[in-house]
């Protein structure tokens, strides 16, 4: 059903817009969501002459590769709703004039902007008396850096508008297969009695970039992997992996499962930080054929001495009757070898060994979930090798379903797409609350504080590995190691 709503992009002659947003709502109005009144306003300050900014969101959109050749018929129609606004997102005139042309019933408002103006804009959004109960506001990451920034961001946010109103993103909620976990969770019967300490031995949660930080060099080294990765994406995921069934599919019902999971997370300090974590940063290297640079010597670099993480692998710890005792290996890093996002379940063995002589290694259960690329889930089943021979040989085989060959009739949306309509559907399930985002930060914070207290340094990896070995010893100390399966 197509929902109406008049969506504001404020930031609308901004990166993540073009890349992002408007590649999304076209792609929706394709697919019959938008409704005919739906008007995109791309409020920005008048970088682009009308025409060239069409051109630029036509150029965006056809390179998107959640589009098709662009439908031109489509086209014209998402076009007609695009209509550029040109003012200043910090004055309140701009949202008096921009209420006339908006008119009434519902509205959405995406905060495209760098968090510091988030303040001035809500101020000039509740003096223009823009912010009727039918609005809706959507900010994008990084809210903060520790705890307390992130409160004082939202605080504005929060005098402005009521918590049902504040849509606060993270895209990796918005992807398929992050929420397809839910579906393999909780709608087969054969997961969830394992799910576990009893049978699940450890958690293995990897999101490995080839990309290096070239181009975003200085906002990226205020920042670091773990707050850029790991207090957002990486935490939601491990959220959706381990949290109790919600007694229902609300968004209230899910959040407060997930927040329960962050507050049980056992918190890392100073005199363990150096076992449980480990830095790294990209030195030059090979990644898919390509010599690259190290992250000391990007061109945007503003120093060759920074100690800021590209890298971090993390063992995390849930306290609670489920989870006590299976550790959740974390993971992130840039220029590493593949671009992969994967989350990885290893069961433990069988406990009766009836194979006692069995030839080869008899490995356990592994379930594998892979976020992308080639998204789909794996499960790695024990099977004896065909033959005659004495001993009964036995060998670990994939069932392997591939979501683009099973579902090929069906076009996977992209994170944007889910989202934006989810806003609009005035859905909240997939955004993150605020307390669960205090309770990720202040785990988050630990880490950080610990780092600083022991001036933890940064370990070089040549790019295109699969970070710094002192990762590799993070898991062997513990007898186990990461399944980088090329
Ligand atoms: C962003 C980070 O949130 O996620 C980037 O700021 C990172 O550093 C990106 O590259 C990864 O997103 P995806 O969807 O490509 O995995």
């Amino acid at each position: 059903m197509s929902v109406q709503s008049q969506v504001v992009i404020i930031g609308g002659e901004g990166d993540l817009a073009f890349r992002k947003l408007y590649p999304a709502l076209y792609s929706l109005d394709c697919e019959g969501m938008l409704a005919d009144a739906t008007r995109v306003f791309a409020f920005g300050r008048g970088r682009f002459e009308e025409q060239d900014f069409i051109d630029e969101v036509r150029r965006w959109v056809d390179a998107s590769e959640y589009t098709d050749a662009i439908d031109e018929t489509v086209w014209q129609r998402f076009s007609a709703r695009m209509i550029r606004f040109v003012g200043d997102a910090t004055a309140a005139e701009s949202y008096t004039r921009l209420r006339e042309q908006v008119g009434e019933g519902d509205r959405v408002i995406y905060l495209s902007t760098p968090p510091s103006i988030f303040s001035p804009i809500c101020q000039a959004l509740d003096d223009a008396g823009f912010v009727t109960p039918a609005t809706r506001i959507v900010v994008e990451k990084p809210l903060g850096e520790s705890r307390a920034s992130f409160e004082e961001i939202d605080s504005h946010i929060k005098s402005v508008f009521d918590e049902q109103q504040i849509y606060r993103i993270d895209h990796y909620l918005g992807k398929e297969t992050a929420q397809n976990l839910l579906a393999l969770r909780f709608a087969n019967v054969f997961f969830e009695p394992l799910w576990n300490r009893h049978y699940i031995d450890h958690v293995q949660i990897t999101a490995a970039e080839s990309i290096g930080v070239g181009g975003r060099w200085s906002f990226y080294d205020e920042a670091g992997a773990l707050r850029d990765m790991v207090q957002n994406h990486l935490l939601q995921l491990l959220c959706l992996v381990s949290m109790e069934p919600p007694a229902k599919n609300r968004p209230d019902f899910v959040r407060d499962e997930k927040l329960k999971v962050l507050r049980c997370l056992k918190p890392v300090q100073a005199h363990d930080v150096g076992d449980v974590t480990v830095r790294g940063q990209y030195a030059q290297g090979r990644v898919e054929d390509e010599s690259v640079p190290g992250y000391a010597q990007e061109q945007d670099a503003k120093s060759t001495r920074s100690n800021t993480e590209t890298f971090v692998a993390i063992k995390a710890e849930i306290e609670n009757t489920r989870w006590q005792g299976v550790p959740f290996y974390l993971r992130t890093g840039k220029r590493l070898a593949q671009r992969r996002l994967e989350i990885i379940i290893q069961f433990k063995p069988v406990v009766h060994k009836f194979f006692d002589s069995v030839g080869g290694n008899l490995s356990a259960n592994q379930l594998v979930i892979r976020l992308q690329p080639n998204e789909g889930v794996e499960l790695e089943i024990v099977n004896k090798v065909p033959g005659l021979t004495e001993q009964t040989r036995l060998q670990g085989v994939d069932l392997d379903l591939s979501f683009a060959e099973v579902f090929d009739a069906h076009r996977a949306p992209s994170a944007y797409e889910r989202l934006l309509l989810d806003v609009m559907r005035a859905d909240q399930t997939l955004f993150m609350r605020s307390d669960e985002l205090c309770a990720a930060w202040d785990w988050v914070d630990g880490i950080l504080q610990g780092w600083q207290t022991n001036g933890q340094p940064v370990a070089n990896y040549a790019s295109g590995s699969w970070g710094p070995s002192e990762s590799v010893d993070l898991l062997a100390r513990d007898r186990r190691r990461w399944f980088d399966h090329q």
